[in-house]
């Protein structure tokens, strides 16, 4: 069942997402060669305690960090870990939080230090394929029509659409009804309405598609080892269509 949020709970939902986006940003601003991951974990819960939000990530069915940190070939779910960044890795900090009642959750792929033409790319398309995705959340569309335009837009690019994890509603859980897939044809599915709060977030690899958990039970890996990237903002329709509610500085 797809809730329907009234205006004051939006309002708690835009907060929570507002405190992410403002820690994301900031923890943006600190990757560079060098930097490990383990101290944007660090960052991230005491940035979120000075807020008084609660990083939803950690204890999530046993999950162990506050963010997920996923490098290269890591689709999503990646540990936070000791080993510094480097120069032409990219990497995609996912983070949420719980404020007041109400869950915020986003994501995006960095870039670190200089990074190739390929590389860059991939993040440029996947991060346009969900703005493609966000502009379909409008009221009378089709959920499938979300799905449908960030699959377009990745395969034209040449690249493919992780098909095992998806986008999801937000709100007083941090997975609620329904799940967004990042592929299907549009027209199907739940019909969108105005007061609906989804998470949408497309991971695109630069092969295939496919992916596998690694032995940790969380990392979730490209089968064929190529890159990947993975962007995500928690939005709400409107009457006057999708407003981004995790917006970062004005993108
Ligand atoms: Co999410």
């Amino acid at each position: 069942m797809v809730i329907l949020k009234s205006p004051q709970e939006i309002e708690k939902i835009r907060i929570s997402n507002q405190i992410v986006a403002e820690i994301l940003l900031k923890l943006k601003s600190e990757v560079k060669p060098g930097v490990n991951t383990l101290h944007l974990n660090r960052m991230a819960e005491q940035m979120a305690q000075e807020k008084n939000a609660k990083p939803a990530f950690k204890g999530y069915r046993g999950y162990p960090y506050s963010i997920c940190a996923s490098k290269n070939s890591i689709v999503v779910h990646g540990f936070p870990s000791k080993d510094a960044l480097e120069e032409g890795d990219i990497l995609s900090l996912d983070f949420g939080v719980l404020y007041d009642g109400y869950y915020g959750d986003a994501a995006l792929t960095i870039p670190v230090g200089r990074v190739n033409e390929s590389a860059l790319r991939l993040t440029q398309v996947t991060r346009e394929a969900l703005y493609k995705g966000i502009e379909k959340a409008v009221p009378d569309g089709s959920l499938s029509d979300i799905s449908h335009a960030i699959q377009s837009h990745v395969e034209a690019a040449g690249y493919s659409v992780v098909r095992k994890f998806v986008g999801h509603g937000i709100g007083q859980m941090l997975h609620e009804d329904p799940q967004i897939p990042n592929f299907g044809k549009p027209g199907m599915g739940t019909r969108l309405k105005a007061g609906m709060t989804f998470a949408i977030e497309p991971m695109v690899n630069e092969c295939g598609h496919d992916v596998k958990i690694l032995d940790d039970g969380w990392t979730v890996v490209t089968t064929d080892g190529a890159l990947s990237a993975h962007f995500e903002h928690s939005i709400v329709i409107t009457n006057n269509g999708p407003e981004i509610l995790s917006k970062m500085n004005g993108s």
